[in-house]
């Protein structure tokens, strides 16, 4: 349904029925007590590619360690990507790090509260400029995510791909229409927002959708032509790669190497055990011979499997007692040689937390 068809009658009534929805069953969640602009902002990048169910820990001991704009700008980026820790694409740290210091700069270290200067903070795009702006400052911006595109390609029966231009639009148009009717009414625009998320989240799922409970059943067109399965059209993943890694756990004298990875790419700046790609057919143990020669102590430690977007990575660590010389092998090149303490207070990349605690558990 093109916006202009979605009447300003019909956009009230849907507003209505989501409105009084949410106020019912909206999920108790500790960034939904606040209008601290900072707090909200910090949510929505957790969330923008991670569950709600992972966010609601990292956010309480960020917002406890990292209250406000101030405090952001000034930690470290070690200190931070420690507390982003396993929440995945690190960049969106880096980039809360240097809007924290351009919201310094330029609005004096208040947030800003205008749409356009929101949108403009490193790492916010059009969705999360539009959930801070109408869940901070009750302005009606429209937000379009993939819990938001799946409940409105349903009500509105839009068979298009929702990642092309034009159907994407038509999207925007309709969440816009809907948040400016919450508006009109004298409702608050981030409720109205937040139903559609949480509809998406907990009621109309991308499987079993859970019509039955749905607010705006009568109106939706999926379910009248029953077509709910098969909207949206997303196109179809990408086939996911297997990919085999082993991770060498270099130990002397109570302590293990450790290397940096680089500023950019995946888990950039986060620490991790030296690895190297293992071919197919090659084992661990033969991968770390070939490494350290014949004379290094080598002992199977763990698998540890784990997905980066498409790639689905087992890790495999083992244990290499370092030999004499060892500092000279390229492949431990820049290393740091890490105590207990040093490498808890590391940000390491997920997988290799594992590996290490795997190793403490080993060892006591
Ligand atoms: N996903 C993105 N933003 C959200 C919010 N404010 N509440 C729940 N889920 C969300």
């Amino acid at each position: 349904m093109p916006k202009s068809d979605f009447q300003t009658q019909a956009a009230r009534r849907t507003a209505r029925a989501l409105l009084a929805w949410y106020q019912r069953h909206a999920r108790d969640l500790p960034w939904r007590h606040t209008s601290d602009p900072y707090a909200i902002w910090v949510a929505e990048v957790m969330l923008q590619q991670t569950q709600v169910a992972t966010v609601v820990s990292y956010w309480r001991r960020w917002m406890s360690e990292l209250p406000d704009v101030a405090s952001l700008a000034a930690a470290p980026m070690d200190r931070i990507l420690r507390l982003w820790e396993g929440l995945g694409y690190y960049r969106r740290a880096r980039h809360l790090h240097e809007a924290a210091a351009h919201i310094l700069a330029h609005h004096r270290g208040r947030f800003p509260k205008q749409f356009e200067d929101i949108l403009a903070l490193p790492g916010v795009g059009r969705y999360t400029a539009g959930a801070i702006s109408s869940i901070a400052f009750d302005q009606p911006s429209p937000v379009l995510d993939g819990n938001v595109i799946r409940v409105l390609a349903r009500f509105c029966g839009i068979a298009g791909d929702p990642r092309r231009s034009a159907t994407n639009q038509t999207l925007w148009g309709i969440s816009a229409a809907l948040v400016s009717a919450a508006h009109a009414m004298g409702e608050h625009c981030g409720a109205l927002n937040q139903s559609l998320m949480e509809l998406g989240a907990t009621t109309c799922t991308a499987r079993n959708a859970a019509c039955s409970l749905c607010p705006v059943r009568r109106a939706c067109v999926a379910r009248r032509e029953n077509r709910v399965e098969s909207l949206p059209a997303l196109p179809k993943r990408a086939r996911p790669t297997q990919v085999r890694e082993v991770a060498f756990v270099l130990q002397r004298q109570g302590r293990v190497l450790m290397r940096r990875r680089p500023k950019a790419g995946i888990n950039a700046g986060l620490w991790e055990f030296p690895t190297s790609p293992l071919p197919h057919g090659a084992t661990a143990t033969a991968a770390a011979r070939a490494q350290f020669g014949a004379q290094a102590h080598i002992t199977p430690l763990m698998v540890v499997r784990h997905s980066i977007t498409t790639r689905r990575i087992s890790l495999i660590g083992v244990r290499v007692e370092a030999p004499r010389g060892l500092s000279a092998a390229p492949l431990l090149r820049g290393g740091r040689w890490c105590g207990p303490e040093v490498l808890a207070a590391l940000p390491l990349a997920r997988a290799h937390r594992r590996l290490a605690q795997g190793l403490s558990a080993t060892r006591s």
